[in-house]
């Protein structure tokens, strides 16, 4: 479902009313198989020397294929270039990153803060009106190394008063995401992204966005905590999946 040009791989069975909903949340393993051959000492320098010419060729292409995005990469030989940072309060996010990471591998990384958001649930969505009001950018405690040895940066987050939570801000406007490629994703209390993709785009003008994936997570309004676990958590692992072929970030094996 595309909004003004940027995807949206949306898996929740709601629509959203921002302006509304805002109000409502505002207080207001590669094969090991060893088969023996007896082979010619000739055809086997051939073949070593074609599969060494293969495997140059090939990792020369994998890493481009990352930053084309039109190609198949093979993410888990690439895994070293993927980043997955993500924000979570309790847990949901948290689990579609690690859904992410078993598929294509990368880095993990969760957004923590100087300061934390206080335990109290209407607290924090008092503090988080304040700083979208303010454009306060809370100082975060993570640093991230060697920034520029990721090709391709996951970034997760929660939908807040029906925006980008204010440390995911934090986080693209202190990091130089240019000539990356930037894939959201994102959990709800089943209202929706709201405004959050579209933040992400603006703040990363200079980077490739892909197709972001959305789902529902829990509802912490109503005491409804960690959901994606048993059943819901197999269900997100096909639902990722199929986003990460959509995306071509894994083959399209039947
Ligand atoms: C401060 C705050 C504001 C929220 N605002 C919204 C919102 O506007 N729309 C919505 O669908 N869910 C909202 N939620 C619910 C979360 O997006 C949802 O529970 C999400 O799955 C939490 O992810 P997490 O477990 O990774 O923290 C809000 C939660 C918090 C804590």
């Amino acid at each position: 479902m595309p909004i003004l040009g940027f995807g949206i791989f949306e898996v929740t069975d709601q629509d959203e009313c921002e302006r509304s909903v805002s109000d409502i949340f505002n207080n207001n393993a590669p094969s090991t198989n060893i088969v023996k051959t007896n082979t010619h000492p000739k055809i086997s320098a051939f073949m070593v020397n074609l599969l060494l010419a293969c495997s140059l060729l090939f990792s020369g292409c994998s890493s481009s294929a990352i930053r084309d995005g039109n190609v198949i990469m093979n993410a888990r030989s690439d895994s070293g270039k993927i980043l997955i940072v993500y924000l979570s309060r309790t847990n949901n996010t948290k689990a579609i990153a690690e859904i992410i990471q078993q598929n294509v591998g990368g880095t993990m990384v969760a957004l923590e803060l100087e300061k934390p958001y206080p335990e109290n649930y209407q607290a924090t969505v008092q503090q988080v009106v304040n700083e979208n009001e303010t454009g306060y950018l809370p100082p975060l405690k993570t640093k991230i190394d060697s920034m520029e040895k990721y090709d391709v940066v996951f970034v997760g987050f929660p939908t807040w008063g029906m925006k980008l939570p204010p440390p995911m801000k934090s986080f693209l406007k202190q990091y130089d995401l240019s000539g990356k490629t930037v894939i959201p994703f994102n959990t709800n209390a089943g209202y929706g992204v709201g405004s959050s993709f579209e933040t992400v785009k603006e703040l990363c003008k200079k980077s490739r966005l892909l197709e972001g994936f959305t789902m529902k997570g829990g509802v912490e309004r109503d005491g409804v905590y960690f959901v994606i676990k048993d059943e819901k958590r197999k269900e997100a692992e096909v639902k990722v999946r199929d986003w990460l072929k959509q995306i071509k970030l894994i083959e399209n094996t039947p």
